[in-house]
């Protein structure tokens, strides 16, 4: 039987949380104990009530602690939300192997963001990109007056340059605004000067101004880091069953499909974003404007490249370099009003952006080094069992101390499923 759900509630975005939930609970046919899980929220309804629209309850992820990260020197503790197994324990065990060679050696550009207009039906482009250049400090003033805060803070509208772009239905000009945004995400700030400025364009121009948004490819925003894993201590991680070298020579051979083969290279730094996700998504941040940055980045050659770069140093040690785009901030937004995400903040003991986006580099090539290791030695798949189990334990109604033990006998008889979990509850 096909049950008709009517999705057009009336004003609901007016109600209140209560009166949503009672909605839903009839449109829906959710159960007492259901509305019961949407209503517990951590960070409490009224904040999630003010952050979008439309609120019946919050969604949690889990928070596990990335550890061993030296960065420049410094620990780190590094708060990671996901709900992927693995993901932490692999990170942190990259970070504990990179440790004696001094962990990972990170760097970034000045937050730098970049903000488009898109303008069309003018007479001359050049003629009107002439104009532009002609007026560039006029144009850069007055973006500027948008944001005296930005600006009080050493950020604001710093320059601009002028695309021409041929396209199907004709020329356009786009021009590039660049907004240092300090230790904002910034794409408010960009997107409110992208607005200020368009009159003046269309004057300068005798076009019309179309699109005044931000660029996700934050390619003048790019992090850094880099780390050398020493062969002895490959070795050791492989509990002497394979050389160091050879090690080397399988991550190598790994690292170089992903640079010739773009279905490898989508994994590969699916990987990288797993750890960056997870730092991003615990400190509030738009993972959504960090992947679409990411993954453009590692395509401006015009061919998808790994984000992440692998040779042998003298020592014919494993050297691990990542470089892309992260525009996080850690002021404004849900860094603030998300309380979990200021503790995250907190632990991390980063004051700026530009910090944050390091560690978060960091972390990206601890997540793509951890998997590369695993799939060129023992295989992906044994680390990922216990946890797996696990969970296909609780699926199955396990409880208490019977979640370890049957995890624990389902991994020795090599046969994970919800079927055989069910068995060996009934059987105990
Ligand atoms: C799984 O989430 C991520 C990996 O597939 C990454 C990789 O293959 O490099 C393990």
């Amino acid at each position: 039987m096909v049950i008709m759900v009517d999705s057009e509630f009336h004003e609901f975005y007016k109600k209140s949380v209560e009166e949503r939930l009672r909605i839903l609970k009839h449109a829906a046919g959710l159960t007492d104990e259901e509305i019961g899980v949407l209503r517990s929220s951590a960070i409490g309804m009224d904040v999630a009530d003010r952050m979008i629209e439309n609120v019946v309850g919050t969604c949690e992820l889990p928070m596990g602690l990335g550890l061993n990260f030296m960065v420049n020197g410094k620990d780190v503790i590094v708060p990671m939300c996901l709900e992927e197994p693995s993901v932490v324990a692999a990170a942190s065990f990259a970070a504990k192997l990179a440790r004696p060679s001094g962990g990972f050696r990170t760097s970034s550009d000045e937050p730098i963001m970049i903000g488009q207009v898109q303008i069309l039906g003018f007479k001359n482009a050049k003629t009107a990109k002439d104009a532009i250049i002609r007026n560039k400090k006029k144009i850069i003033a007055q973006a500027n007056e948008r944001d005296s805060v930005l600006v009080s803070f050493g950020g604001g509208a710093k320059d601009l340059e002028v695309r021409e772009i041929d396209s199907e239905i004709g020329k356009m000009i786009v021009v590039h605004l660049f907004v240092d945004v300090r230790d904002a995400m910034g794409a408010n700030a960009v997107n409110t000067m992208c607005e200020a400025i368009s009159p003046v364009l269309e004057e300068l121009t005798g076009g019309h101004a179309r699109l005044k948004i931000i660029s996700n490819l934050a390619d003048r925003r790019l992090a850094r880091a880099k780390a050398t894993w020493k062969k002895e201590d490959l070795e050791k991680s492989t509990k002497g069953l394979m050389k160091g070298s050879d090690v080397i020579n399988a991550i190598l051979e790994a690292y170089h499909l992903a640079v010739n083969d773009h279905y490898r290279c989508a994994t590969h730094n699916k990987g990288i974003m797993n750890g960056i996700d997870a730092v991003v998504i615990a400190t509030g941040n738009d993972f959504r404007a960090v992947e679409a940055g990411a993954h453009a980045y590692a395509c401006v050659s015009g061919k998808y490249k790994p984000l992440t770069r692998y040779y042998k140093d003298k020592n014919g040690d494993l050297v691990g370099e990542i470089e892309l785009p992260i525009a996080i901030g850690t002021v404004g937004g849900a860094t603030r009003t998300k309380p979990e995400a200021r503790i995250a903040l907190k632990i991390l003991g980063v004051k700026t952006s530009k910090e944050l986006a390091e560690i978060m580099a960091a972390v990206g090539l601890a997540q793509n080094f951890a998997a590369l290791r695993a799939l060129a030695t023992e295989g992906i798949q044994r680390g990922h069992m216990s946890l797996h189990a696990k969970n296909i334990a609780v699926i199955a109604g396990a409880k208490g101390d019977e979640i370890d033990k049957v995890s624990a006998k389902m991994i020795e008889e090599k046969n994970i499923s919800v079927s055989r979990a069910k068995e060996l509850l009934k059987n105990r």
